[in-house]
């Protein structure tokens, strides 16, 4: 009486209550809204795969509470004393970034985030304090997955260690 499309989406969602380190709370309730459980089912597949996409991020712009979208953002890694540029990219309509680093790259290191919250503010017409964020960080285990996201207002942002 199942598809095996729903017999999947259950069994992922068995696996997700007994490892829920592996996606938050948020992120679950905004995959469910979303209409495509085709999109739902691959995200739980690329979850349950090898660590491919090891490192996400996310700008959510509190002041609209809406996803900051077309944010440059570009990963370095800290490599023979020196930054290294590993890629960059905009945060996408949910305000999203991932596939910045692949597994085989990310290993034990500092790495930095920059985050042109400038760029994001003059397309909006608006001001920000903060002409750009730079979040560093220490990946000890680089088998795990972190999600390392901005809460933004033009006056104000917090960042944390999501998985
Ligand atoms: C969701 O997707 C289904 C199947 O593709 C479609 O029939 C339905 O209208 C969609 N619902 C919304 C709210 O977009
Ligand atoms: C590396 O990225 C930063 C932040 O986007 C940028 O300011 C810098 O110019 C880049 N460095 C190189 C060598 O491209």
């Amino acid at each position: 009486m199942f598809s095996p499309a729903w017999s999947l989406v259950c069994f992922a969602l068995f696996f997700l209550m007994d490892h829920p380190s592996q996606l938050e709370s948020t992120e679950i309730t905004e995959r469910t809204e979303r209409n495509s459980s085709q999109e739902f089912t691959s995200s739980v597949s690329s979850i349950m795969s090898a660590n491919e996409n090891p490192l996400t991020s996310h700008v959510l712009d509190t002041a609209i509470g809406r996803p900051a979208v077309g944010v440059p953002v570009t990963l370095s890694k800290y490599e023979n004393d020196q930054w290294r540029n590993i890629s960059k990219q905009l945060t996408n309509s949910d305000g999203r970034v991932g596939n910045m680093i692949s597994s085989e790259e990310f290993s034990s290191s500092r790495y930095k985030l920059t985050f042109e919250t400038l760029s994001y503010y003059d397309s909006r017409g608006e001001k920000t304090f903060y002409p750009y964020i730079e979040v560093i960080f220490e990946i000890e285990t680089p088998e795990e997955h972190f999600h390392v996201p901005i809460l933004l207002s033009a006056y104000r942002f917090s960042t944390y260690r999501g998985s």
